[in-house]
């Protein structure tokens, strides 16, 4: 066995047995592996920051590592959600851009592009997207549902809910701004940049790129050109950022295999709604030739924006929440 696919084995059994441990006698099953090849391995591993403890007995993980190494992240997502194949990048300009020429090229569905560096990340409208090493979650899905573009952007809320419920699972009560900024209070904790390939009737792929604030401090955040903060702002400690990352692959795919067959949204509407944090606010929508203002009254079958202006309800299908 290579020294590469001896560290993938020893990381898969320790993940498998967490938060127990793994015997020495079952790592050194793995065929034509020697003792010291397993001990040279795992001080690596702990060298590289993975938190391996050795005893008599064999080695156990003490915690599960907030680390994006494709030969932890995989096994460690493939736990709950299938499919998944992790492209990590240690610095990237933005892992959307770099998951498009990999959708270009003829990657498949479910891969997930993840960065710990991004030099050039992107937002909506144009805008950039500031993150840090170790600190923020940055990655970027793809998609190819097979379905014709006007349904498309639906997914994008799709997405916001997903990731509203991964919050919540740990503990936050999250708030949608139209189309799906996810914000924590009225703060803004993460941003989703959907895009797709334009030129046929049915979308070849799409790429989700997801940005959360996981723990930011309060300062590295105080520049940015709106109100944002972080989940480590609002919970006082530091949260796992492939935890965040695995909750909302299992909530997203989940909904998304349901979404594909038709890319009707109006399942989702009550869910929308309910965490839709403009609802029945007065709200102006830039985005189209000129600002809108009117009253929120939720989110349609399209994931457009139900707006109550002048005693008449209209839909608007692009733009956001200013
Ligand atoms: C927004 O709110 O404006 C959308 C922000 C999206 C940021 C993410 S970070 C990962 C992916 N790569 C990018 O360059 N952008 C998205």
């Amino acid at each position: 066995m290579s020294e590469k696919n001896l560290r993938k084995s020893i990381l898969f059994l320790l993940l498998e047995a967490f938060p127990g441990g793994v015997s020495g006698e079952r790592v050194a099953s793995l065929s034509g592996v020697s003792r010291v090849a397993i001990w040279k391995t795992i001080q690596e591993l702990k060298a590289q920051g993975f938190p391996v403890a050795a005893s008599r007995t064999g080695y156990r993980l003490l915690t599960i590592p907030d680390s994006f190494d494709p030969d932890f992240l995989e096994p460690y997502l493939a736990q709950e959600v299938q499919g998944i194949r992790v492209v990590y990048e240690e610095e990237v300009d933005s892992t959307n851009t770099r998951l498009k020429t990999l959708a270009e090229a003829g990657a498949p569905e479910g891969t997930l592009c993840i960065a710990e560096r991004q030099t050039r990340g992107r937002g909506r409208r144009g805008r950039s997207w500031f993150s840090l090493p170790g600190k923020s979650l940055a990655f970027s899905l793809l998609l190819r549902p097979g379905l014709p573009l006007e349904v498309c952007p639906s997914l994008a809320l799709l997405a916001g809910i997903a990731l509203s419920k991964a919050l919540e699972d740990l503990g936050f009560s999250p708030g949608l701004k139209w189309p799906n900024d996810v914000l924590l209070g009225e703060r803004k904790v993460a941003g989703i940049l959907l895009e797709t390939a334009t030129d046929l009737d049915e979308v070849p792929w799409m790429v989700l790129g997801v940005g959360v604030n996981v723990n930011l401090e309060e300062n590295e955040l105080s520049s940015l050109p709106f109100s944002a903060t972080s989940l480590q702002v609002e919970k006082g400690e530091p949260v796992l950022r492939v935890l965040v990352l695995r909750h909302f692959l299992v909530y997203f795919f989940k909904d998304y295999r349901e979404w594909k067959q038709s890319g009707d949204f109006s399942p989702w509407i009550a869910e929308y709604n309910c965490r839709f944090a403009f609802l029945g606010k007065s709200a102006t929508i830039s985005g189209g030739k000129e600002p809108v203002s009117g009253i929120v009254r939720g989110v349609d079958a399209r994931g457009a924006l139900r707006l109550e202006k002048d005693g008449e309800e209209i839909a608007l299908a692009w733009g956001e929440i200013a």
